[in-house]
């Protein structure tokens, strides 16, 4: 998740530019660039590190420049790094790109433009967009039959074909995965292209200018109108106006609508809080998650290329908190798909009991920031003991990632609310492809019709997950009811159990309501004791297998009391029960992601009941770096 910005007018770009991405850092600020038209020449300002090291670090007062495009960054492919950092440039220095978003098949494109000559110098997957678009601006201007064809295929109702934008349409149709790109052409003064799929882009219409950004907030400084580029869509920003294309490069007309937010408001993108802006992106999340691992629903993680799979006789997972809970839900499947003993340990406890670790065990951590104290010592002990390390970490060059053999990123994008959501069904999904992976390497071909069919239920879970938040308003009426709690109870069997115990967490760190919660089957061993007239206990229910038995194990808590809200994916009708929230079907490997998205609303609700700051609950930190 990165953020882009985009100016043209008659103001020096670079202040509108800088401002811009100051108020984009929240989606991303590992490196941050610019780059401006000067005289049929691209100049480009980039490096790794904050906004700020731009301005420290170049003399931009003396730009005068006023067509600009600029990014600040969130790695995915490649390192923080001042060449991994955009604008990137074609190898001409023709045109200059920044781009949002993960383009899944650069790997393909970079061979392509290879065998034609180019050098690609950053290990970024963005690199290849100006190339490709200079590819195909060559071809359009010097192989006349390609131009015919061309101009067939996008541009027969559309006389005066612009080249650039022919050449950007051309590139797009290569790539697949997400972007919102802004092209810069030496030679085209005053304009700036630009093309959009999955990822968020907005224009904003000025007086004799225009701006361009992934998000509102960006440029509502400058402007309150705006256009929402779709996906599919291109354009062509000048001062005096923004000529739109659909993907067949007909002129479109836009509407240009006007938002009355607050600067406050605007940055969490008009949610009132990061919290709940970062549980409403967790279908593009989990998307980007999923992004190139799965390919023709076969799992392909050329990250682990050299891992012997077979040589191991079993598997830690260890991590702390919510991460550690990610594991929890996610042990069933390398234990019944992959066939191979997995334990799931908090690290702190891991690192002080002496594990039985050797040449022939697996250790995964997990950890959304990479530098929470516990985990980073776990891992260096489990290396110090022989084991091979797998990291599935969201923050890249984070210490984890620095330590450990192997890395597997989820792409949630900074998670900056103090309690983690977006995080954990990002390490689920990341933990779930390769849970798939061992199984595959392990057992081979005879699951791979299993894994296929895994591949293709998971690649649905974004659209199901958008499902359940279509219903968001379900739970806040629900909070409204348990805000004045004191206890809740959670439970489930089986994967639910650790939903539940995530559901748990996460009601007692925001809300300040003391939570627990119990496999549904022992409940009866103890905790039943605690149930008495009104307790609300939150059942979670949806494999079908031993749906019927936690049911039951909640009937016998609602004669004792307790008022129980059930969450399922199943048909359960039981007028007996006081609340049912329905979820979309799924395999139960994964419904752990579907099931969680409720509970967080939940907690969240409940904490807005309480007047409470979601963002940053009392006593904790985001990211625990001492033990
Ligand atoms: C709870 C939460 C924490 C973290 C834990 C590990 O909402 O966020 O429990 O999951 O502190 O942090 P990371 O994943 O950064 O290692």
């Amino acid at each position: 998740m990165c953020g882009i910005v985009g100016y043209v007018g008659s103001q020096r770009a670079v202040p509108v530019l800088i401002n811009g991405l100051l108020s984009l850092e929240y989606r991303g600020y590992d490196s941050a660039g610019l780059a401006v038209l000067n005289n049929k020449n691209i100049d480009v300002f980039k490096n790794q590190g904050r906004v700020k090291n731009l301005t420290d670090n170049f003399d931009l007062d003396s730009v005068a420049s006023k067509v600009g495009i600029a990014h600040t960054r969130w790695a995915t492919h490649g390192k923080p790094s001042d060449l991994n950092a955009h604008p990137h440039l074609d190898n001409s220095k023709t045109f200059a790109v920044v781009h949002n978003g993960i383009i899944e098949n650069y790997d393909k494109v970079k061979k392509f433009l290879i065998a034609n000559g180019y050098e690609l110098y950053s290990q970024t997957d963005t690199e290849v967009i100006p190339n490709l678009v200079h590819y195909y601006y060559n071809k359009l201007t010097n192989d006349v039959e390609f131009r015919q064809a061309q101009m067939l295929t996008y541009s027969t109702r559309y006389s005066s074909v612009d080249d650039v934008l022919l050449a950007l349409r051309c590139a797009t149709g290569d790539l697949t995965g997400s972007y919102a790109i802004e092209l810069l052409a030496s030679f085209s003064p005053d304009q700036v292209y630009i093309a959009k799929k999955d990822s968020p882009m907005v224009v904003g219409s000025g007086e004799g200018e225009n701006f361009i950004a992934s998000d509102i907030p960006a440029i509502l400084q400058h402007t309150k109108n705006f256009y929402f580029i779709e996906d599919g869509e291109l354009g062509i920003v000048k001062p005096d106006g923004v000529t739109f294309f659909n993907g067949s490069l007909e002129k479109i007309n836009k509407e240009l609508k006007s938002i009355e937010w607050d600067a406050e408001a605007s940055e969490k993108n008009g949610f009132d809080d990061y919290m709940l802006k970062e549980i409403f992106e967790q279908p593009r999340a989990i998307r980007e998650t999923i992004g190139t691992s799965i390919v023709d629903n076969a799992i392909a993680l050329p990250e682990l290329d050299g891992v012997d799979f077979k040589k191991f006789n079993m598997i830690y997972i260890v991590a702390c908190g919510t991460a550690m809970h990610a594991g929890l839900a996610t042990k069933s499947i390398f234990e019944n798909l992959a066939h191979i003993p997995t334990i799931v340990d908090m690290a702190s406890e891991f690192r002080y009991r002496n594990p039985l670790i050797d040449d022939k065990t697996l250790c995964v951590f997990i950890s959304q920031s990479g530098e929470t104290a516990d985990t980073i010592a776990a891992l260096k002990l489990a290396k110090e003991q022989g084991a091979t390390t797998i990291s599935v970490v969201n923050v890249i060059g984070s210490s984890i990632t620095r330590v450990s053999d192997y890395v597997l990123y989820t792409h949630a994008g900074p998670e900056i609310a103090v309690a983690s959501t977006k995080a954990f069904t990002c390490q689920v999904t990341t933990l779930s492809i390769l849970a798939m992976e061992i199984a595959s390497k392990r057992i081979g071909s005879s699951i791979d019709s299993k894994i296929k069919e895994l591949c293709k239920e998971l690649s649905h879970i974004p659209d199901k997950v958008k499902e359940v938040l279509d219903n968001a308003d379900e739970m806040k009426s629900l909070a409204k009811e348990l805000y004045k709690s004191k206890d809740v109870y959670f439970t489930g069997r089986g994967f639910d159990a650790y939903v539940a115990t995530e559901g748990a967490l996460k009601l007692k760190e925001i809300s300040y309501i003391h939570a627990d919660s119990y496999p549904s089957g022992e409940f009866k061993h103890g905790p039943i004791a605690l149930i008495e007239k009104d307790v609300p206990v939150i059942g979670i229910a949806t494999n079908e297998d031993i749906n019927a038995k936690t049911v039951s194990n909640l009937l016998e808590l609602l004669t004792r009391g307790a008022n129980v809200t059930l969450v399922t994916n199943q048909k359960i009708e039981n007028p007996e029960i006081q609340h049912t929230v329905k979820i979309p079907e799924c395999s139960p490997l994964f419904a752990s992601i579907l099931a969680i998205v409720p509970l967080q609303l939940l907690s969240y609700y409940v904490a807005k009941e309480k007047g409470l700051d979601v963002d940053k609950p009392r006593n904790l930190a985001k990211s625990v770096t001492v033990e």
